[in-house]
Order: C-alpha cells, then structure tokens, then sequence
C-alpha cells in the first residue's frame, strides 16, 4: 500500500468515526434536553405537591399524570399482575435493593413498592432509568410490565428492572392517599 493510500484510509476511518461520534450525541441530545425541560428550579420543587382523583382509574389499567415536569403511572394493578410480581425472587431482580422513599430501608419486593398493602396500587416515575425515555405500558414487555424502546429494558409489573441497560428499577416518588380516591404526590 503507498503512502497516499494509506493517508487516505486513515481519513476514510477518521471520518466514519467522526460521523457515528456526531450521530451518538445527536440521540443523546433528543432525549436530555426533553428530560432537562421538564425539571423545575429548586424553589418550584420545594413547593410542589399535587392531588390526583384516581375513582375513575380501572382496576388493569394506568393514569399518567405530570409531576414536578415528568410522567408519573399510577397503575392499579390487576390481580394478575400483583400475583406475578409477588412470586418474584429478589435473588432474580438485577436491582433488588432499590428503595422506595415512602418505606425507608425497604428492598425492592413487590409488597415493598406498592402504596398500599394489598398491592392494588403502583405509583412510579415514568422515565427510563436507562437515559430518560419514557417506557411503554399495558403489560409491554418481556416480564408484563412496561417496555422502554430507546435500547430495549424489560420491566416487570412491579416496573422493577429484568433485562436490558437500565441500572435501576423505576424510581417511586413521594406519595400517599388522603382519602380512598385521591392520591397526593409530594
Ligand atoms: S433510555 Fe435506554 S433503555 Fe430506556
């Protein structure tokens, strides 16, 4: 190979990788800046709680609602989907330690992730813990749970974390009822 065919290689390679390093940050850029939009300044945190009317949430089916900027399910499970869950090791979850902010030192079983006892109601933020997308729900998925399409991650129906890149089970906000039918979120 002469020298000029050499230069020319290198360039043919440096410009490949220049394009797919473009390509790579472009993704990223469609996704963060979505995701950093939707995050309030401290002050607009600190105040924010809101009230959600849940009567009309079928039992099998989900309401998505924003808070502080980002999608969070209130999924009311079907009983199916809680038996599923529940019969999940934390010996099988890839994040079996997550905790939920609402029961201090709890790992990531079912019973532990659910507002209330019974394990009929699933309050969660919406947003991949992979890098932000929002996944899929209605039993999408490999585990019947919620399906992240950006880079594939299989979440099960307690939205715990089963394959795929997400590091994280999806996070549980701060919540509660205040009567049977209304949930405060914050
Ligand atoms: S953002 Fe990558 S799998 Fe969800």
């Amino acid at each position: 190979m002469s020298h000029a065919d050499d230069t020319a290689g290198t360039r043919r390679d440096f410009l490949y990788y220049a394009t797919a390093g473009a390509g790579a940050v472009a993704t990223g850029a469609a996704v963060w800046p979505l995701v950093n939009q939707m995050n309030p300044s401290a002050d607009v945190q600190a105040l924010a709680s809101i009230f959600v009317d849940v009567s009309g949430v079928e039992v099998g089916t989900q309401l998505t609602v924003k808070y502080l900027g980002k999608p969070v399910f209130i999924r009311r499970r079907s009983p199916e989907e809680i038996e599923a869950a529940r019969a999940v090791a934390l010996s099988e979850l890839p994040d079996a330690m997550s905790e939920n902010p609402n029961k201090p030192d709890s790992d990531a079983s079912d019973e532990n992730r659910t507002l209330d006892e019974a394990g009929e109601w699933l309050v969660m933020v919406g947003v991949c813990t992979h890098l932000g997308c929002v996944p899929i729900g209605d039993g999408s998925g490999d585990f019947g749970g919620w399906f992240c399409p950006c880079h594939g991650s299989h979440y099960d129906s307690a939205g715990r974390i089963r394959r795929g890149p997400a590091p994280r089970n999806l996070d549980i906000p701060i919540a509660s009822f205040v009567d049977e039918s209304t949930i405060k979120l914050g």
